[in-house]
């Protein structure tokens, strides 16, 4: 079959942001637009072509027509095997398992994350290496400047490959091989997590759980998984079904977007524990009965207890978090003696560490959890992580975490998220900060005496590569920080998102209201960055 050679001209911004190019559905719709991105992809990573390709997505609108897109050009760039999760559907963690697995040159994952799906909603598309991560900014940089000069694009014609049926088809001279979206992955779980133990818990009859798939990808894991291999009841996974729009749904598992769960595990009657993950698997949510972890207390606690998954159970080797992520986790990776990494947001950070074996676990305050097991990060690990612990430990999910903060201190810790600023007051409100930095350190506000204040650089330690202005960051004597920085993952104006964390270490202080805890702090945050006069905005839009 011949390929065609198809005329086209540049689209502006198509420079992948934190996590992929993501847009609304409408964009990607127009001609060209998703043919540009992906040519220039298989224009600049030239080992694709003779190789292989693993491709699927989370299955929110456009993500079947979009599949078939790139399928065609895929074979027209000579691609020799492309593997593609049956009906579409791989989560992101689950295609990092397959590339791995089988030792294909990259992937093409069709998710805009947790943002909204539909036709009036977020589409999104990122490449991962042949490592199984998220391309690094060299490869991503060189995919955008691609695109500011294409001017072709090759394709075939050819029929839409049945992607129901798993088995093997042609296209051109191309192997499609449609595969199981959940085995490979759920082996991978099974070699890590003690299922025989986690079996037990379920059958004692004493616990219960909920899983919230949010209508999003992980309802066929997690029904495979909790329900089928480890025997938890039939319905523990709730909104269990990859639905377009995602039930008309935001796919995101934060105490604001995952209310029902969230409700599910309130009072006395409440279930043990709840559990959720976002739109393309990769984020988690991990709550207890009246009780929510959070993301940097989750990472902190699976570091503490890592030896009793046998996965782990020879010890981690080191840790990493994102800068904005609480310094929990710094203190067990003291206690344990092993390196700790500060890293900017976005979890291709990471890989070099996973890598180059510096990192076992690594997490991020935005429900990112994970470890050398895949190259993303995985929200059902982490809820198999926490089975595991609780099944271990015989203790409720409070129980532990309390346990914890006893051990090691507290983190009090807060996120403020002001969405959709306007994206000149917001740079405005940034480039502000900024100025004030070098006159800071010394400086007293109420208790509080700042010890440091920058914009986070990052030196990566294996390669050497520098990220600069990575976000603001103000320390105070004794541990608390104010981190602010804008969103990369946003469609929509600007985000500014402001941490708070403060170090508690008596425990008899340990249980007090978060908000309460940090609210001098937030003033302090409000006030230096000038929130209010500067966006309009006196509260922000989500607190978690
Ligand atoms: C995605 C990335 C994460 C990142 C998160 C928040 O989920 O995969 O690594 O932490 O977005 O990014 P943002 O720039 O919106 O704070
Ligand atoms: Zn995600």
């Amino acid at each position: 079959m011949q390929a065609s050679v198809v005329s086209t001209a540049p689209f502006e911004g198509q420079k992948p942001g934190t996590s992929g190019l993501r847009k609304k559905v409408r964009v990607f719709q127009q001609p060209h637009y998703l043919e540009n991105f992906v040519q220039a992809v298989f224009d600049t990573q030239t080992r694709l072509a003779g190789g292989t390709l693993v491709l699927g997505g989370d299955g929110r609108f456009y993500n079947r027509e979009a599949i078939q897109i790139i399928l065609r050009m895929a074979a027209a760039n000579g691609v020799a095997r492309v593997l593609v999760g049956q009906g579409g559907i791989l989560s992101t963690p689950a295609a990092s398992c397959i590339i791995r697995k089988y030792q294909a040159q990259g992937g093409l994952i069709l998710s805009a994350s947790h943002n909204p799906g539909g036709p009036d909603e977020d589409f999104g598309i990122k490449f991962n290496i042949d490592a199984g991560g998220p391309a690094p900014e060299a490869v991503t940089d060189a995919i955008y400047e691609r695109t500011t000069t294409i001017d072709r694009y090759l394709t075939i014609d050819a029929d839409a490959v049945d992607l129901d049926q798993v088995g093997s088809a042609r296209l051109g001279a191309m192997t499609v091989e449609v595969i199981d979206s959940v085995s490979d992955y759920a082996a991978l779980m099974e070699s890590l997590f003690d299922f025989d133990a986690i079996r037990q818990l379920f059958d004692s009859g004493s616990f219960r759980m909920a899983f919230d798939a949010m209508n999003a990808v992980t309802g066929p894991y997690a029904k495979e998984i909790l329900e089928r291999r480890l025997g938890a009841a039939p319905g523990t996974v709730i909104n269990g079904e990859p639905l377009p729009d995602f039930g008309h749904g935001h796919p995101d598992p934060n105490l604001v977007h995952a209310r029902e769960l969230v409700e599910l595990t309130r009072g006395p009657n409440g279930l043990d524990f709840g559990a959720a993950s976002d739109g393309d698997g990769d984020r988690n949510m991990i709550l207890g009965r009246d009780f929510f972890v959070t993301p940097s207390d989750s990472l902190a606690v699976l570091a503490a207890n890592a030896h009793l998954a046998p996965g782990y159970k020879a010890g981690i080797c080191g840790i990493a978090r994102s800068m904005p992520t609480s310094q929990a986790a710094d203190r067990v990776a003291e206690a344990l003696g092993v390196e700790c990494f500060e890293t900017p947001t976005g979890w291709k950070f990471f890989g070099n560490l996973l890598d180059a074996g510096r990192i076992t676990l690594c997490g991020e305050e935005s429900f990112g959890t994970g470890s050398d097991h895949v190259r993303e990060k995985d929200g059902l690990w982490a809820v198999l992580f926490w089975l595991n612990l609780l099944a271990v430990r015989r203790q409720s999910v409070a129980e532990i975490v309390i346990e914890h903060w006893r051990a090691f201190g507290r983190n009090y810790y807060t996120r403020h998220d002001y969405e959709a600023v306007e994206s000149d007051a917001a740079g405005d409100l940034v480039d502000h900060l900024r100025i004030l930095l070098p006159d800071l350190p010394g400086k007293r506000f109420g208790n509080h005496t700042v010890a440091y204040a920058d914009d986070f650089s990052y030196t990566d330690p294996v390669d050497g590569s520098v990220s600069a202005r990575q976000g603001i960051r103000i320390g105070f004597e004794g541990g608390s920080r104010i981190v602010m920085r804008l969103s990369g993952t946003g469609t929509q104006g600007a985000t500014l998102r402001v941490y708070i964390e403060q170090y508690e270490p008596d425990p008899a202080r340990h249980e007090q209201p978060v908000q309460e805890a940090l609210a001098p702090l937030i003033l302090i945050a409000r006030e230096l960055a000038q929130i209010e006069a500067r966006t309009g905005r006196a509260e922000p839009d989500v607190i978690t």
